[in-house]
């Protein structure tokens, strides 16, 4: 840029000293024509004015004057036939006229000069001198261009000093400038690299601006430009952070699909239902990680969607799976993902587990028919008391029938006998029935009995060895009906476990705190011999609706159990193995122990905490 713009300098101003030159030329030749002009004309009156006066005398100093003049270089006079009589420098009597001066001759006037030019240049004027109308001869004076060369050399020299100055001057200035461009603009090209290169990295802005002028303006916008941007990236990343803490944190499974129900995205609890890692999810198909038939039918939801572009809503899934293995039942939703108002890009789906709704559905249907049974039984044992008291009253009058056999004696005593149990069993399920709604101080033996006479039949059945072991005297504050509840079902679990000839153990005794020995209270263990549970199923059996009893089962009965005793302030801890885990050792050390404990003179807070369960893998002692 700097290389043209001198060149184009030189030109302009070679152009310039041209035309400078040329007028220059010309003003000297119509300078040299007037000057020449005056002074052949003035030569010659001052000549024809010394011949009238006849002072020839005069004609050679007027000769040397004009001679002598400013730009004149000689000054001749001759006769009219040219020949030479004055002459300004040198011998009139060795000088003579040029041939070309000589055909000038007819075309001297008296008026006006004649101006023409000799070779080399010469410019010449020539005058008539005439003396009472009589040619006398002719004036001639050459032109000395010494002076007017010198004049168009100074011209030019100028013009030339002058020129190299401008194109200098003009070039530092363009230099200067362009670094005053340059600079800024190269602070403004880096800033755009780094902002297209890494945008996060805030550190290189705002550009410093060092100029004011349009570039520093524009560096200005530049900045103003970066920080909205920022602003608005700012904005971006904390409506993505927001919509990735709802994927993460939705408490519903998530996922999006394209066109070929490939997963696009998932969140945590979709993975959990599907049981792959959400980084497995990305790219794979739902038929590649879902079981067939669940893959269809969310695929068909699918299609649907991207078809209709209307979404689908609660489509029920069912099936099996998990460890343990459990039934599951999903609901899926399905919506369409829009980028443009026009086009459907993505099918969100909407999986909500609704496993335990429906578990604790089915549980309390079980729970409804439970209650009626409850209901019926403590009506049936109610209504058994009365007949219960007369055959009771009758058996006795008949114990004391004189008539009576020793045989028939003995029949009436086994009699008797069977009723007492009867009436034992009405009592104990009167007593499930009314619980009494405030705690009081209840005898333990009492009640830990009322609940193995509750199980007689199933422990005769099953031919389990029942060990007791308990100070009939111990009692505890507490909410009877409550523990009962918790050791019935207790036992009941231990029952299930065991097969025929197994052993059961309820101890009770007087301990403290395993958590903190500094509490004193009562410790129970219920302890059975029977299948023991594996550490996967020992895991969640305090969970609502976990049971591995399919159809006879609620899943009730140890989260009940559980809240009970944190309602006493109590703790429980379960220790258990399997056959599998006993390593072929005697059944006595396969089995499960519960142990719980109720400390004294507990407040009964209102809010049960979620501590207080204790499970090692430690065997089984029964
Ligand atoms: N003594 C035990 N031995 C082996 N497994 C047990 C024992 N006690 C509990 N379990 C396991 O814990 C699960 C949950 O017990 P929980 O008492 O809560 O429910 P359930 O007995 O199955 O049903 P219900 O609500 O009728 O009591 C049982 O299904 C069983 O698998
Ligand atoms: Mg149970």
């Amino acid at each position: 840029m700097l290389a043209g713009l001198v060149l184009l300098e030189i030109l302009s101003i070679s152009l310039f000293a041209a035309i400078l030159t040329r007028q220059q030329t010309q003003r000297v030749r119509l300078r040299a024509q007037f000057i020449l002009a005056y002074e052949s004309a003035s030569l010659a009156s001052q000549v024809s004015e010394a011949l009238e006066q006849q002072r020839p005398g005069w004609i050679s100093s007027s000769v040397k004057t004009v001679g002598e003049a400013p730009n004149v270089a000689l000054a001749t006079v001759t006769d009219p036939a040219g020949n030479v009589l004055f002459v300004s420098k040198g011998e009139a009597d060795q000088a003579v006229l040029d041939p070309d001066e000589r055909a000038q001759i007819p075309f001297i006037s008296r008026d006006h000069a004649r101006l023409f030019t000799l070779p080399g240049n010469r410019w010449e004027a020539a005058w008539a001198i005439y003396t009472n109308n009589q040619l006398r001869g002719y004036t001639w004076v050459e032109f000395d261009p010494t002076s007017a060369r010198g004049q168009l050399f100074a011209i030019q020299r100028d013009t030339l000093v002058f020129g190299a100055i401008w194109v200098i001057a003009s070039a530092i200035l363009v230099l200067l400038m362009g670094r005053s461009i340059a600079r800024p603009l190269s602070v403004l090209h880096r800033g755009a690299a780094v902002l297209m290169n890494t945008p996060e990295d805030g550190g290189h802005f705002p550009l410093p601006i060092a100029v004011h002028n349009e570039i520093g303006d524009l560096i200005e916008t530049f900045n103003r430009m970066v920080a909205s941007l920022a602003e608005q990236r700012a904005g971006l990343n904390d409506t993505l952070s927001l919509l990735d803490s709802m994927l993460a944190n939705a408490p519903i499974g998530l996922a999006f699909v394209d066109r070929n129900s490939r997963f696009v995205r998932v969140n945590q609890i979709f993975a959990d239902l599907t049981g792959v890692t959400v980084s497995r999810h990305l790219g794979r198909t739902l038929t590649d990680l879902l079981p067939a038939s669940v893959a269809d039918e969310i695929e068909s939801a699918v299609e649907h969607v991207f078809l209709s572009e209307e979404p689908v809503r609660n489509l029920e899934l069912n099936g099996e799976g998990g460890k343990p293995r459990r039934p599951w039942t999903w609901l899926i939703s399905a919506y369409p993902v829009r980028t443009t108002p026009t086009q459907v890009r993505w099918v969100g789906v909407i999986a909500l587990d609704a496993s335990d709704r429906k578990r604790s559905e089915e549980a309390l249907r079980r729970s409804e028919k439970l209650a009626v049974t409850g209901r019926l039984a403590a009506s049936i044992a109610h209504e058994i008391n009365n007949p219960l008291e007369a055959i009771t009253n009758l058996l006795y009058l008949l114990r004391n029938f004189s008539e009576l056999s020793e045989a028939a004696k003995q029949y009436v005593t086994m009699a008797e006998y069977e009723v007492r149990r009867i009436a034992e069993i009405t009592q104990q399920t009167l007593r499930f029935y009314r619980q009494p709604t405030h705690p009081a101080r209840s005898t333990l033996s009492e009640l830990l009995d009322s609940i193995l006479t509750l199980y007689q039949g199933r422990i005769n059945a099953l031919d389990i060895r029942v060990e007791r072991s308990y100070d009939p005297a111990l009692t505890l504050f507490c909410f009877a009906g409550e523990l009962r509840q918790v050791f019935a079902n207790l036992v009941g679990n231990a029952i299930d476990a065991s097969s025929a000839g197994g052993r059961l153990l309820l101890r009770a005794r007087r301990s403290r705190d395993w958590k903190n020995p500094a509490q004193t209270g009562i410790r129970f263990a219920i302890a059975d011999t029977g299948s023991g549970m594996e550490p996967e199923i020992r895991e969640h059996i305090f969970e609502a609706f976990f049971t591995t009893k399919e159809v006879t089962g609620t899943g009730l009965g140890l989260w009940v159990s559980h809240e009970i005793i944190l309602k006493h302030h109590g703790s429980v801890r379960v220790r258990s193995r399997t056959a599998a885990q006993g390593n072929g050792n005697a059944p006595a050390t396969i089995g499960t122990v519960f142990e719980v404990f109720i400390p004294d003179d507990p407040s009964f807070a209102e809010e049960p905490s979620t501590a207080g369960i204790a499970q090692t893998s430690s065997p089984a002692t029964a």
